[in-house]
């Protein structure tokens, strides 16, 4: 049985991708027994250098030999407009697709996923999320008998390896931002990964899958690193926390909540110990428990490794005319709808005068808004000049009990307007394992 496989954008995954199909043929055709030959290969540029060379024979600049060619299109090219358009033509000539586009998937994913299932035809995205790891399979198939309660990811190594150095390194945001370009870790212009929105992509589309609705991108809540500084980082350590672009979707009755934000996690859990560029993924299910699911999340071999398992997928699927295909849309039939307020721990740092009455006055607003203080930490000799009037300060950090999101907000802004905090308050949100 042979199904024939053409590509469409040969850059970092299109070149690991057609590697890996071209020299592991052999292996996967024996343990599969279905024979996938790379038929075509479409890239507007055949002049640049790649780490492999794809053979003269099976190149083209034309897409369309790839739509007309092959049984499976594997769009490699990312970005919205192009590749929306070949997705949506590949499937109109009911070819299967296989992409890694996390960013059109967030954004426009509903319609390319309705338009597959309406065609009985496959869209393939095991790659778009968390690299070389099988955790939308896992969702899609190991887990398919649970209700899921809720998904903790670190999403983004970029943004990890930063935090990580910062914490390790000792370094501030700009340098650990500086190394990671040096590195190759992060792209010349890094506003995606840093302002949170790469992991924003990848946990609305994990949480279409688990959930069975598409959640409207602009409704998620994003917040970068971008904010994070050293002194909370070494702070929240001293309290037993470590910060983390923690990527959260979870299920409270009929809501759901979807958010990416620096989030303090006790340093003991499985979690806080992802470190670097590495990816983790955190899924509860109501049967299975607690679940996690670690690897690389990005880089060429990596992720061709979770394009090449959605080709076999799609060719077994072909094949036995299989059926039972989940899509990220609309399989839940009740309501669900996004929850904003959400209900959480927060960590609160404020630059304070060294004088009695300080945190009376603070404290007094947050019992107003019914905010319960869990710890207070004030380092008497860390000492710097802040605000317009250039006072000397210290900090004052205090760990909330679990409060609603909005009753913070609001009483932040009354305490910034206290004579006795200077500057702006620092806030970063606390999630516990039990939570
Ligand atoms: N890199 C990773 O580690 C990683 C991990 C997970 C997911 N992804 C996703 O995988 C996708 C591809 O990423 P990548 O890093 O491989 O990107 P990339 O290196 O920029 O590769 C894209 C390739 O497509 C080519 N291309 C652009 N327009 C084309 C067209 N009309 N027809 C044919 N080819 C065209 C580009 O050529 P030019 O360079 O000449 O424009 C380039 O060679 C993206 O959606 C990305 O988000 C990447």
């Amino acid at each position: 049985m042979k199904i024939k496989v053409g590509i469409v954008g040969c850059g970092v995954v299109g070149t690991g991708t057609a590697k890996l199909l071209l020299e592991n043929r052999d292996i996967i055709r024996k343990k599969t027994g279905i024979d996938f030959q790379l038929v075509k290969v479409a890239d507007l540029n055949w002049n640049k250098k790649r780490e492999y060379e794809i053979p003269q024979g099976i190149r083209t600049t034309n897409y369309k030999e790839v739509l007309e060619n092959c049984d499976v299109v594997v769009e490699l090219v990312g970005g919205l407009d192009f590749a929306k358009k070949l997705i949506l033509e590949a499937l109109e000539k009911g070819k299967h697709v296989v992409t890694a586009n996390k960013h059109l998937l967030a954004m426009d994913g509903e319609t390319l996923f309705t338009q597959a299932q309406k065609r009985n035809l496959r869209i393939g995205f095991e790659a778009s999320v968390g690299g070389g790891i099988p955790v939308v399979k896992a969702l899609r198939e190991g887990l398919v008998g649970n209700h899921i309660k809720a998904l903790y990811g670190i999403l983004n190594g970029t943004t990890n390896y930063i935090l990580t150095r910062m914490l390790e390194g000792g370094l501030s945001f700009e340098k650990a931002l500086k190394e990671a370009k040096e590195k190759g870790y992060a792209e010349a212009d890094p506003s995606l990964d840093i302002g949170g929105w790469d992991a924003a992509h990848k946990i609305n589309i994990l949480a279409s899958l688990a959930f069975g609705k598409f959640f409207p991108f602009k409704e998620v809540y994003v917040e970068g690193i971008e904010n994070i500084n050293r002194l909370d980082v070494e702070l929240g350590r001293e309290l037993g926390y470590t910060v983390k672009l923690l990527a959260i979707a979870k299920k409270v009755n009929s809501e759901v909540e979807i958010r990416v934000h620096p989030t303090f996690i006790h340093s003991e859990e499985a979690l806080a110990k992802v470190d670097g560029v590495y990816n983790a993924v955190m899924i509860e299910g109501d049967f299975v428990g607690k679940t996690m699911f670690y690897g690389k999340g990005a880089g060429s071999h990596p992720t061709a490794s979770a394009v090449v398992s959605d080709i076999v997928e799609t060719g077994k699927y072909i094949l036995c005319n299989k059926g039972g295909e989940i899509y990220p849309v609309s399989w839940e039939k009740e309501e669900i709808s996004l929850r904003k307020n959400f209900f959480s721990r927060y960590y609160l740092r404020f630059d304070v005068p060294d004088k009695p009455g300080v945190l009376a006055s603070i404290s007094r607003v947050l019992a107003d808004f019914n905010i319960s203080i869990a710890a207070v930490l004030q380092k008497e000799k860390v000492c710097q000049l802040a605000g317009k009037r250039n006072e000397p300060v210290i900090p004052l950090v205090i760990l909330t009990h679990k409060a609603y999101e909005k009753d913070i907000q609001k009483a932040l802004s009354k305490i910034k307007n206290l004579s006795v905090v200077i500057g702006e308050p620092v806030l970063i949100r606390v999630e516990e394992e039990q939570d």
